[in-house]
């Protein structure tokens, strides 16, 4: 496999649940990590365990809906470390949104969300890019929300898998990679406000039953980011004990 060390790696809503186990397990392979996250307490906190465990990492206060923070978060990873290998778009409004139809939801928060949940990607990337050397590549966290009629949450998602095949197009030229993983049901706090024990019920019906852990997506991940994922691009890989099978 490929070896990380030394790589810089940026990843957003690193301040907890999956975002952390992305940062804290890259950390772990040898990359150095731009811990990117609105959150400031939780992100210092990420950003220090990784340097007290002996890893090198900065945090940086990102709100990923906001241009010119996405910009500043893709500088400081330059100032900080050189470049900007890899970029996984992690960031949402998950913890504790808002459950409600397209009818009822408040048009202020439905366009908030959207600007996090949908096009933080986009932002994100179009501050990162710049700093990304040829053979770098991005992965974008969907859900098998997207596929599930979940409203205007599983709606974000699958605007992310459009937005990660348009860029995987926009971006091939420079040689750089865009794919996405759709986790199912998967252990962190957030999932447990926002779900509770459905999550649970949700995991009798699947074909492996148990809920995913952030380190299932750390290792899709990193395959993903691998050179030897080097001629996958435009893929939004399900991992999610076979919650949602796609023919
Ligand atoms: N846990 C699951 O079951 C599950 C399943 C499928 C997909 N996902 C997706 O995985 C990702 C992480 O989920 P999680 O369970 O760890 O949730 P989480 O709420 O713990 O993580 C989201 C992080 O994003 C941060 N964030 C929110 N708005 C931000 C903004 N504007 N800018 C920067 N950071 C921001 C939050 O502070 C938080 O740290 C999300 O994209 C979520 O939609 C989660």
């Amino acid at each position: 496999m490929t070896d990380f060390t030394g790589k810089v790696v940026v990843v957003t809503g690193a301040g907890g649940g999956i975002g952390e186990g992305y940062a804290k397990r890259f950390a772990n392979e040898g990359m150095k990590v731009v811990v990117a996250e609105i959150n400031e307490e939780q992100g210092q906190r990420v950003a220090d365990e990784i340097k007290q465990a002996g890893g090198e990492a900065i945090f940086c206060k990102t709100d990923v809906s906001d241009e010119q923070s996405c910009i500043d978060c893709g500088n400081a990873a330059q100032e900080a470390f050189g470049k900007i290998d890899y970029l996984v778009n992690n960031a949402a409004i998950f913890g504790n949104m808002k459950i409600e139809g397209y009818m009822n939801v408040d048009i202020d928060y439905l366009n908030k969300f959207m600007a996090v949940n949908a096009h933080g990607c986009v932002l994100m990337t179009r501050g990162c890019a710049p700093h990304m050397p040829k053979g770098s590549a991005i992965v974008n966290q969907s859900s098998t929300a997207a596929w599930m009629h979940t409203g205007f949450y599983g709606v974000a998602k699958l605007t992310v898998n459009g937005i990660t095949t348009s860029m995987a197009n926009e971006l091939g030229w420079r040689k750089i990679r865009v794919n996405a993983i759709a986790p199912g049901p998967t252990e962190t706090a957030a999932l447990r406000n926002t779900a509770g024990d459905y999550a649970d019920e949700l995991v009798k019906s699947m074909p492996i039953k148990r809920l995913g852990t952030p380190d299932d997506m750390a290792n899709a991940a990193l395959f993903l980011l691998s050179d030897e994922a080097s001629w996958i691009t435009g893929v939004v890989l399900n991992v999610d004990g076979g919650q949602f099978m796609r023919v």
